[in-house]
């Protein structure tokens, strides 16, 4: 028998990154490759990157340099460079450093097979083209092995919105939505193996609308209900959303649908109109903040979060201070805050930045307000019964960590709990990342 060659990959940026990963580990599988966590005893490593803001690129060039030695310690070693970075700078990866063999863009990981043969015959692979076909159809099935109980699943991909900082319809293409039987059966054999809760991926994941089995187009929502009915999947989340899309029907699934979880990621970037406009949002802070008020008529109780860029070009204090505003009207139980990150081919680009340190400050204040929110949510669930979905034994013995309904990690002290249990507790305290629980009758 000869022993499988060993792949280590490292995964940086968002959770579609991470599915992406889990896909071509499967599809580098059927070409004999074992995964391993140490990059020292690999045969190819991967690193599948993020081109969002300069520092994710960058460091992908410093892990290189990192890897190279091991390079040169052992010649048989393929080094490859897939996700966005590698659809972003191309050819320009071998030349900063000539220890890549391969590059590979997001849409291409079907044809990673071919490209693994030709590095075995001493070649170099790049492929960042924007093909017709599915990759994820032409991709390996997934092993039949037990999985988490939380799982991603991919569902649309790319972006037409072109907001002026963002590289994503650039980087991972077209708005492309994965047809509904895929998807189910794809979440059917996800469930026969152990997970009960799936997130549905997508940049622009609420402009769903794949093709449903009478050809017809559906939505977001229609998708959630036909996942509701698959049977060992309890609950169903979905991210990242934009404003625009946020069609009544998934306000109603929000509403309705027993196992849509009362949690919506709706990044709104900046609440000045000013702002919002030079990003090329096509939506203002109020109409941001209506779809807030008609999702709390549908689903009271529902825990938002969202992303908010600082130092945006041209943003002065008052814009900002409406930035401020707004977050105090919504109450966020998450955000992310980022300071403006130049993107190289981006319109805004091109414009007057903001003085850096001025940008610094903003970003302190901003988390010091998202903070303060996330706290009080937290310490508000002190008292209530929520159900917690066991993930993995805590870091005490005889505790087990799980998450709410509200996203929350929650910990447990009952050994009896298992993975993949749904068990109903009363909340007793907030600490400061987490939330601590005993188990209800
Ligand atoms: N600079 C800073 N943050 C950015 N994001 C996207 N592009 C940039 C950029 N150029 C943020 C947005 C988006 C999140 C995924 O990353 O807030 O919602
Ligand atoms: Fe980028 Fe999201 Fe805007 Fe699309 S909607 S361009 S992914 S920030």
């Amino acid at each position: 028998m000869t022993t499988p060659k060993k792949l280590f990959i490292k995964t940086y940026g968002c959770q579609m990154n991470v599915y992406d990963s889990e896909r071509m580990a499967e599809t580098l599988g059927g070409e004999g490759y074992v995964q391993t966590e140490v990059a020292e005893d690999a045969d190819m490593i991967l690193l599948n990157t993020c081109h969002i803001r300069e520092k994710a690129a960058e460091k992908v060039y410093s892990e290189l340099g990192r890897l190279k030695p091991l390079k040169a310690a052992k010649p048989d070693l393929k080094i490859g460079v897939a996700g966005c970075v590698a659809q972003a700078e191309g050819e320009e990866i071998m030349r900063r450093q000539p220890a890549v063999d391969l590059v590979v863009g997001p849409q291409t990981y079907h044809r990673l097979p071919q490209m693994e043969a030709a590095l075995r015959q001493g070649k170099k692979a790049l492929d960042t083209d924007f093909p017709e076909e599915d990759k994820f159809e032409k991709m390996k099935s997934r092993p039949k092995a037990k999985r988490a109980p939380s799982a991603f699943l991919t569902v649309q991909e790319g972006c037409d919105k072109f907001c002026a900082f963002c590289v994503v319809p650039y980087t991972r293409g077209a708005e492309v939505s994965r047809p509904v039987d895929r998807v189910l059966s794809e979440a059917r054999d996800l469930a026969s193996r152990g997970v009960r809760e799936i997130t549905l991926l997508g940049q622009n994941v609420n402009a769903y609308h794949g093709a449903g089995a009478d050809g017809s187009e559906k939505t977001l929502a229609d998708l959630i209900w036909a996942l509701n009915e698959v049977e060992g999947l309890e609950r169903i989340r979905f991210t990242t959303s934009h404003p625009n899309d946020m069609q009544d029907d998934l306000l109603q699934a929000h509403r309705d649908c027993p196992k849509l979880m009362p949690y919506l990621h709706l990044p709104v970037q900046s609440g000045s109109d000013k702002i919002l406009k030079r990003m090329n949002r096509s939506h203002t802070a109020e109409s941001y903040l209506q779809i807030i008020d008609r999702l709390r008529a549908a689903r009271p109780d529902i825990l938002l979060s969202g992303d908010f860029i600082v130092g945006f070009p041209e943003e002065t204090e008052e814009d900002f201070q409406a930035t401020l505003e707004l977050i105090r009207q919504v109450n966020y139980g998450y955000a992310y805050s980022f300071k403006y990150s130049t993107r190289p081919g981006t319109p805004a680009a091109e414009r007057a930045q903001v003085d850096p340190d001025e940008a610094d400050d903003r970003l302190q204040r901003i988390q010091a307000l998202i903070t303060e929110q996330q706290q009080a949510i937290q310490a508000s669930m002190v008292g209530r019964d929520l159900n917690v979905l066991i993930e993995k034994p805590g870091r005490f013995d005889g505790q087990m960590v799980g998450k709410s309904e509200y996203l929350h990690a929650v910990h447990i002290d009952d050994s009896t709990a298992k993975i993949g249990d749904i068990v109903p507790v009363r909340i007793t305290e907030a600490k400061r990342n987490s939330l601590a629980a005993v188990t209800r009758e």
